[in-house]
């Protein structure tokens, strides 16, 4: 099986030497990623900027901004995958205009207007016909109807929601607590580790594989 990975997350530059950003680590994603490795599967990771090291056997494609993972993402479904797992934290928006040149803080403060940065698996529900998709919803609050809401408009066989405020999840932690969703129901699991959260989605994507295709 060919497994497409997403992490980290996206940095949205307003002039060459500043960037928005969010503070997720990437590590949910390379979890995921070692873990269908492991497990004998092809897998690609893309990865925004981390400082973690790429699993071995895994093949990496850095990207920068969300524009250019919906690039990469989009070029990697062009050519075939059996399942994906989007963990990236995408930056929602982006500064409508990069300054070519470094802003001077002598000059007034930018006044900086956002634009909504493009759904990765919204704009690639076509391309994704067919993959098992696992996607995440991170919350701070109404963690659950977001959720399922999210499983619905993004085309989702399983969305994993987790509540970033909770000690021991989301960001910068090497656990989280998470409730996996799909159409049939919810399962909530109790603190494990990312590698732990990795291999039980492992398990619903072969699972559902052999559901589908018996394979
Ligand atoms: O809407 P929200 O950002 O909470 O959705 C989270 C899920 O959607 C994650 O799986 C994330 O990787 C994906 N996502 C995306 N493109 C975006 C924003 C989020 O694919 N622009």
């Amino acid at each position: 099986m060919k497994v497409l990975v997403t992490a980290g997350p996206t940095r949205e530059f307003l002039d060459p030497v500043r960037f928005l950003s969010n503070r997720s680590t990437g590590r949910m994603g390379f979890a995921v990623a070692e873990c269908a490795r492991c497990r004998g599967h092809e897998t690609v990771l893309i990865s925004g900027p981390v400082s973690l090291d790429f699993p071995e056997g895994v093949r990496a494609v850095r990207v920068v901004s969300a524009l250019d993972m919906l690039e990469a993402v989009r070029s990697e479904l062009s050519c075939g995958c059996d399942a994906v797992v989007m963990t990236a934290a995408v930056a929602d928006w982006r500064p409508e205009v990069r300054a070519e040149r470094k802003l001077k803080k002598e000059e007034s403060p930018p006044v900086l207007k956002m634009v909504r940065n493009p759904d990765i698996l919204v704009e690639t529900a076509g391309l994704r016909r067919g993959c098992v998709c696992v996607g995440f919803a991170a919350e701070t609050d109404h963690v659950m109807e977001s959720a399922v809401r999210k499983l619905e408009k993004k085309e989702l066989d399983m969305i994993v929601a987790n509540d970033v405020t909770r000690p021991g999840a989301g960001f910068e932690v090497d656990t989280n607590i998470v409730t996996f969703i799909t159409a049939s129901g919810e399962e909530q699991l109790p603190l494990m580790t990312k590698a732990a959260v990795a291999g039980r989605i492992l398990d619903f994507i072969e699972r559902r594989r052999r559901e589908r295709f018996g394979c």
